[in-house]
């Protein structure tokens, strides 16, 4: 939530800190500002896009070599001019931005305003900022040791970037619950929320810890203090990201682009963790803890969102495949609900980004009571990457559209691959099963590239269904979680009202909803419960509701009944969701379009939830 950038150095700072926020518009994206250190504090923020602050500024002068920006995802007091960041402090000598929450700023904003201090905005980080402020004139102390004694006094979360037109030549950045990368080239710094902004300057980056404050001067280079005043000896990372990754690269849509790829992502999430000859999988990030996981009184999973759709489908992995008891839980719930956690449990933790503030909770909360936490993150040097005692990253690439679709089958790829290894060890997968999975499973790639070229296909159908205010989509086994995920692409892109649900369960409730009026999608591939969900169709068609069935290729009995099918190459059923969510992603997409919705930034949403 929020993406946050900042530069100090030889260049000028506007070309950067524009594109930067570019880049970090999925964080959010309901305004944005500037300000920038020319002599006196240059600040230029605006409710709207990056785009709406560019034009603002456009004959404005946007000199200097210091500078700090801000795309808002607003917590705080409603997305508009004066709550945009960067923020001034009262005396308006210092200005900040911040990406979180400060929990206890009512307080804090009582007591500031007894001291005579009064606020421009309705957001909890101008408290903060006047805290740091108050705290230096206070104490008569250099802005760095200002700020380090002002966050011992907050509860919540931050990543803060700040300068003061007293120190010119010094920026301050801080962090806890929220990311900050630090990027380091010959005579000039970089700060971001991710590394997106960072990665055409310099591959040479660090990562700043929960609790620690970098003080980066012209003169002196980067320092870091714990909050404690602990001096910390920076750890250099080594970028791998690649620009091309971050464009559309010829696509409308990051989105389009990015269900497109998905022949190629899945093919990096198997990368390496197949044996040539097919007869075994591991994966290098967890080879050690297999055994714990096999031992363990249960699993549970914690994710959220599309995330959490995916820990769904690993439930029907793990205990198919390998026969170890699964819970799938959202880690918004998991974490403030007291649940039991014993030392033999193995915690799951699914995060595209790796930050999403929940998950994280979730993961502490289980840490502490002693069970081990793998992770399945995209993002690699994510804090829940780092969180974790051990895991698999998906390697799905940077996921910029915030309907997540790669990220998605990446994950249910790696989960796949995980249960695989755990059921071979374990001796609960027959060599048979295990042989045609990992077979099936590497043709997985090329049977997606035949669902893509049904786009023109499922574009014309989307036509017929872009007006409809609701949608219900079924599916029963592992096509449940597929259903879910699909009506969650729908709603989130189009603002279409849509429920999954389990087919079965139906008729105790959603039947009640259908008439001529309802498009209901059903994934009816050819697997386990097949026959049952032909009938749940027939029970739709009866009430005339109108079905969109995903069915196996060559099916003859759903064509039948259902008003229109699309046709998925087949494969085991455990490795269907791979496939058929993604025809649902381009249905979404499409009415999405129809609907002139913004599909990359759909309203309200941002694509990193790092606030609770
Ligand atoms: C947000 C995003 C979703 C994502 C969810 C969980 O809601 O818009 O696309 O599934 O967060 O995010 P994570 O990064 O933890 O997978």
């Amino acid at each position: 939530m929020c993406g946050i950038v900042g530069y100090i150095g030889e260049k000028q700072v506007y070309p950067f800190l524009i594109k930067g926020l570019k880049r970090l518009e999925y964080r959010g994206y309901d305004s944005a500002g500037v300000a920038l250190l020319n002599g006196d504090i240059k600040l230029y923020k605006c409710k709207g896009k990056v785009a709406d602050l560019e034009k603002i500024t456009k004959d404005q002068d946007t000199k200097g070599s210091i500078g700090i920006g801000h795309t808002r995802w607003a917590t705080h007091g409603l997305p508009n001019d004066v709550n945009a960041h960067p923020h001034f402090s009262d005396s308006k000598s210092i200005v900040m931005i911040h990406n979180g929450i400060i929990e206890n700023y009512t307080a804090l904003r009582k007591t500031l305003e007894s001291r005579g201090y009064t606020f421009r905005s309705e957001t909890d980080s101008e408290v903060l900022l006047n805290l740091i402020e108050d705290v230096q004139k206070k104490e008569k102390l250099p802005l760095n040791e200002a700020v380090r004694i002002a966050l011992s006094e907050v509860v919540g979360a931050y990543a803060i970037v700040l300068f003061s037109k007293e120190n010119p030549d010094q920026l301050i950045a801080a962090k806890k619950g929220s990311p900050l990368v630090i990027g380091i080239s010959k005579d000039e710094y970089f700060l971001a929320s991710d590394a997106t902004p960072i990665v055409e300057y310099t591959r040479e980056v660090v990562y700043l810890e929960d609790l620690e404050i970098a003080t980066i001067s012209r003169k002196e280079g980067l320092k870091i203090v714990t909050i404690k005043n602990q001096e910390i000896t920076p750890y250099i990372h080594a970028l791998e990201l690649q620009i091309e990754a971050l464009e559309k690269g010829g696509y409308e849509h990051f989105m389009l682009k990015e269900i497109y790829e998905q022949p190629r992502s899945i093919k990096d999430s198997m990368r390496g963790r197949i044996s040539e000859d097919g007869s075994r999988v591991a994966l290098g990030g967890i080879k050690d803890y297999e055994d714990k996981i096999l031992a363990a009184r249960r699993i549970i999973i914690i994710a959220c969102g599309t995330s959490w759709h995916a820990g769904l489908v690993a439930e029907y992995l793990f205990e198919d495949f390998a026969r170890i008891p699964v819970e799938v839980e959202y880690a918004s719930e998991f974490r403030y609900r007291n649940p039991v956690i014993y030392e033999d449990d193995v915690i799951i933790a699914i995060s595209q980004s790796g930050e999403t503030a929940d998950t994280l909770a979730a993961i502490e909360l289980a840490k502490s009571q002693g069970a081990t936490v793998i992770g399945v993150c995209n993002v690699v040097g994510s804090s829940i990457a780092r969180a974790t005692h051990a895991g698999s990253y998906t390697h799905a690439g940077p996921e910029i559209g915030v309907a997540s679709t790669k990220a998605f089958t990446a994950q249910v790829t790696v989960l796949t691959l995980m249960a695989l290894s755990l059921g071979r060890k374990k001796g609960t997968l027959p060599d048979q099963r295990f042989n045609r999975l990992v077979d099936d499973l590497k043709k997985i790639p090329s049977k997606i590239e035949k669902v893509l070229k049904q786009n023109d296909k499922i574009e014309r159908l989307s036509k017929l269904f872009f007006d409809a205010t609701n949608f219900l989509y079924l599916g029963r086994g592992y096509s449940f979680p597929v259903a879910l995920e699909g009506a969650l692409k729908l709603k989130e892109i189009s603002y279409i009202h849509a429920e999954g649900y389990p087919a079965a369960e139906m008729k105790h409730g959603p039947i009640a909803l259908i008439d001529e009026q309802m498009p209901v999608v059903v994934i009816a591939p050819r697997a386990t419960h097949y026959e049952k969900v032909v009938s749940n169709i027939q029970e739709i068609k009866a009430r005339k509701g109108v079905v969109i069935s995903i069915v196996t290729q060559g099916d003859k009995v759903v064509s039948e009944i259902a008003d229109h099918c699309i046709e998925v190459p087949d494969t085991d059923e455990a490795l269907m969701p791979l496939i058929s969510s993604v025809p649902l992603q381009l249905l979404s997409y499409h009415i999405a379009l129809l609907r002139e919705c913004n599909v990359d930034q759909p309203r309200n949403l941002a694509k990193s939830v790092t606030v609770e």
